[in-house]
């Protein structure tokens, strides 16, 4: 059981989180974030409508990588948001329906005295979200997607479900369920690395650590969700 804090309006549920002791599924909600936080330092819009939110994961889980939280948290989102329609992962953890961005995760790490004691995974869901900044050309909602307007606290109880039952689930497991969804697998991409280098080929692999294999023209890369990030050679997927 995770014990769950909602709020009208916060800056981000990554700010309101750090006010409460830390625990295992400690969950922040907010309807709404004025500095809503995306990958690659990003602002997400988080207007009414949407669900947003915060959860910490303890360090245990993810003994010799960390990284493997966005996996979890990746397949655990999918499953509960296929209540809706047809819910993919584009690697390594944006939630895609009929190709439209519906849902990103950011994960972040808490640490006392230099020991890593619990990851915060923060969630945003466009769930009932109707108008989108025009700069977002990739994102939609599931309203939008599917017609199905979402209860968010149904949501949200259900993907904190979801994580709770993957992180019992074996490592292969999670990563095979994870490749079942995955739409960036066989598809050709441009990843673009933290080091300027850009390199394209064809994703054909996820490696048991969550890792994307690409295979470019010379070389096989194995690329890290940290470092990179991929786009379709035409388009967003
Ligand atoms: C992405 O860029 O794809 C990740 C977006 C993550 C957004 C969520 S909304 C709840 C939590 N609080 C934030 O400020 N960001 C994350």
């Amino acid at each position: 059981m995770s014990k769950i804090y909602i709020f009208d309006c916060v800056t981000s549920t990554f700010d309101k989180i750090n006010e409460f002791p830390p625990e295992h599924l400690l969950t922040v909600v907010a309807k709404q974030q004025t500095n809503g936080c995306g990958r690659r330092g990003r602002i997400w819009q988080s207007d009414n409508g949407g669900l947003y939110f915060s959860t910490l994961l303890d360090a245990k889980y993810f003994d010799n990588n960390i990284g493997f939280s966005t996996v979890v948290c990746a397949v655990a989102v999918a499953k509960a948001i296929s209540k809706y329609g047809n819910c993919q992962i584009k690697w390594p953890n944006d939630m895609v329906i009929n190709g439209k961005k519906v849902c990103g995760i950011l994960t972040k790490l808490t640490s006392t005295n230099g020991k890593i004691n619990y990851i915060c995974a923060g969630i945003g869901v466009n769930t009932n979200i109707v108008q989108f900044d025009k700069s977002l050309t990739n994102a939609s909602s599931i309203l939008l997607e599917t017609g199905c307007t979402c209860a968010n606290d149904e949501l949200l109880n259900d993907i904190l479900i979801e994580i709770e039952q993957t992180l019992k689930n074996d490592k292969k497991q999670i990563v095979e369920n994870y490749k079942q969804m995955c739409i960036t697998l066989g598809k050709e991409v441009v990843v673009h690395h933290i080091n300027n280098n850009n390199y394209t080929g064809i994703c054909t692999d996820i490696t048991d650590e969550g890792e994307l294999i690409v295979k470019c023209k010379n070389e096989t890369i194995c690329v890290n969700s940290g470092e990179v990030s991929v786009r379709g050679l035409y388009g967003y997927i």
